[in-house]
């Protein structure tokens, strides 16, 4: 069986300068995958040019048995992959449910979209009581909930985060995750997880990969780097 996102020795950067070096890494279907590392060391590089807002230099990305290199990005939204950008990207002077309407783009009838949008207020219920809110004047957890609400709009089959945890406390962190959780269970989506919560990271994911300076430099199961000394060192201030 083919994985479902396999990326093959990708290179990609910005201008002249590459930033990821020939990186390969795979999630299957289920797993929850971390990717975890330093400012700067490439994270969210990674993640946009999965999801095609990046075009790779060198290398494959396959999803789903399909290549998906130099695909759209918005086409590979639609075959089910989906982005939590880094702070959740809401367009800040729509309600939250206009927000989540936008991230059902893909889906065409209205009455299918109705009933989404309808799912994803049971399953984030902060959402509900807050629909005709501004999304720019959510607090910090409400927002990334949003985000990741929108994002499983399009019933993406993967879900990649951005550090979800960035600019909330340690609680209101605790609760983003359990949600994820409580959605990876539900929806049978599998995730690819970039987070400087190393610690939270690594005992959410079946898997992880700590990359340096746009190399991949370890790998293995969450428990097996959260006992790792060089990541427990260089990570996790132990
Ligand atoms: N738009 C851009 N143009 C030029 N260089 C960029 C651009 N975005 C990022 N970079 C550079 O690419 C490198 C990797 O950045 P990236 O954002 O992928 O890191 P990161 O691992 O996500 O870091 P952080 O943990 O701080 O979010 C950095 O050296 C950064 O300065
Ligand atoms: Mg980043």
């Amino acid at each position: 069986m083919n994985p479902l996102l396999k990326v093959h020795e990708v290179s990609a950067g910005y201008g002249l300068g590459s930033v990821l070096d020939a990186m390969s890494l795979h999630v299957e279907s289920g797993e929850v995958v971390a990717v975890v590392g330093a400012n700067g060391a490439g994270k969210t590089t990674l993640l946009r040019t999965i999801a095609g807002l990046l075009t790779p230099t060198h290398g494959q990305i396959y999803f789903a048995g399909n290549t998906i290199s130099g695909v759209p990005a918005h086409n590979i939204v639609g075959r089910g992959l989906a982005l939590v950008a880094e702070g959740g990207r809401l367009f800040p002077f729509m309600s939250v449910r206009e927000n989540l309407e936008l991230g059902a783009f893909v889906v065409t009838s209205r009455v299918e979209k109705r009933r989404v949008i309808d799912e994803m207020m049971t399953l984030f219920p902060i959402l509900a009581s807050r629909s005709s809110q501004m999304a720019g004047s959510l607090s910090g957890g409400e927002r990334q909930m949003c985000a990741i609400a929108r994002a499983l709009m399009s019933s993406p089959r993967l879900l990649m985060l951005d550090e979800p945890s960035a600019g909330l406390s340690p609680l209101m962190l605790d609760k983003v995750l359990d949600m994820l959780r409580a959605v990876v269970k539900s929806r049978n989506v599998s995730v690819l997880l970039v987070e400087q919560h190393v610690e939270d990271a690594l005992e959410m994911a079946n898997r992880a990969y700590v990359i340096e300076r746009g190399c991949i430099v370890k790998t293995g199961t969450g428990s097996e780097l959260l006992n790792d000394p060089d990541v427990q060192r260089a990570y996790l201030g132990l």
